[in-house]
């Protein structure tokens, strides 16, 4: 069985980490996002996966993943090249695929427990389609579905008015049909051909989708918030390895992971928190759920509950909480008059002074 991964989202709700890179590439617990999708695929025995991309995305997809060697699996790239929507997403892998059932995923949506269980369950199942489900509290910005016990009787895309609390997961099972489906919808209120709407329409031509229930967390890491709770939540799975050069003067509390390439002086890590290779912290404080990416270097300051991405350099800094930063950005203290704050942001950057 084959697997397409949908990457050619522009990723707005990020900017400006997306101005300069794809938001499936965004690092959680110091690995992309994307990488946990292939993963997940890989362990539900799927060795061939087309990578759904974007012009403005496509080089730094082929620069990460490459061909797929570095898993042993092979990743092709079909170019989406306007953005018309998971379904019309779905149609420029209609060659790739062929004839066989396939399994499609959302490059940003991470799933605790993997992918095996379901993917198995609509191998036995003798179905045309399997989607996931996932209740939320808010289901308006999702898909949503209404169930008659275990038979889905209705689909609609990010309703006002929800028929149910079961949100869809990025997480889909098809066969052929669903490309007969897709020929026949109409572009939705937002202008995309939904696989929501695709969905119904094998269900109105009598094709039978049924649902799963997703154990474990889901989380579609659209937005800054998101990519910091799946950080969290991947950081609680985390093991302890001490293996960079930590000196006595440090205090280490809880489950750190410290890669061996990296130094820690004089500081406290208060786990759970990944450092990468060549990062260096001095007279710091690390705390819960950070992630600090390659080379960064953290001194006199304070992180928690934070990703820093590779490069970053943090100084003299009294606190930096619930932060996502970009590559080879610079925070620091400012020593000379005049006492005032000095900026130096890209377009839709965001900060919060006190
Ligand atoms: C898409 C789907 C939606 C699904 C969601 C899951 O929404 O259209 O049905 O619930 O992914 O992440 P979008 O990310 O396009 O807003």
């Amino acid at each position: 069985m084959k697997a397409i991964i949908l990457c050619a989202g522009e990723g707005t709700r990020l900017r400006p980490l997306t101005h300069t890179g794809a938001k499936h590439l965004i690092p959680v617990a110091n690995k992309p996002v994307v990488h946990y999708v292939i993963e997940d695929l890989i362990e539900a025995g799927i060795k061939e996966i087309g990578v759904i991309v974007s012009p403005n995305v496509e080089n730094a997809f082929k620069r990460d993943l490459k061909d797929g060697s570095q898993w042993g699996i092979s990743i092709e790239y079909i170019m989406q090249t306007e953005p018309k929507g998971l379904a019309h997403a779905a149609s420029c892998a209609r060659e790739f695929v062929g004839d066989d059932p396939f399994v499609m995923t959302l490059g940003d949506n991470l799933l605790e427990q993997g992918m095996v269980q379901y993917i198995e369950k609509f191998r036995q199942g003798n179905v045309n389609a399997m989607l996931l489900l996932y209740e939320v509290d808010d289901p308006t910005s999702f898909g949503v579905a209404k169930l008659d016990g275990e038979r889905i009787i209705q689909l609609v895309e990010k309703p006002k008015d929800p028929p149910s609390n079961l949100a869809i997961v990025g997480v889909y099972m098809f066969d052929k049909h669903i490309f007969e489906a897709i020929g026949k919808i109409k572009p939705s209120w937002r202008g995309e051909l939904e696989i929501t709407d695709a969905m119904q329409q094998l269900i109105d031509d009598g094709y039978m989708v049924a649902p799963a229930t997703v154990q474990g967390w889901w989380n579609d890491v659209g937005q800054p918030n998101d990519m910091l709770e799946a950080n969290r939540q991947l950081l609680e799975k985390l093991a302890t390895c001490l293996d960079g050069d930590v000196d006595e003067a440090t205090i280490i509390r809880g489950r750190v992971w410290v890669h061996k390439d990296a130094v820690v002086k004089n500081s406290e890590l208060r786990g759970p928190l990944i450092i990468g290779p060549e990062a260096r912290i001095e007279n710091s404080f690390i705390g819960p759920f950070s992630s600090v990416g390659q080379g960064c270097v953290i001194e006199d300051s304070e992180v928690e509950y934070s990703i820093l991405m590779e490069g970053c350099t943090v100084q003299g800094v009294k606190r930096v909480d619930h932060s996502l930063i970009g590559r080879n950005v610079k925070v620091g203290y400012k020593t000379t008059l005049p006492k005032a704050y000095r900026l130096v942001l890209g377009d839709n950057s965001h900060i919060e002074l006190i």
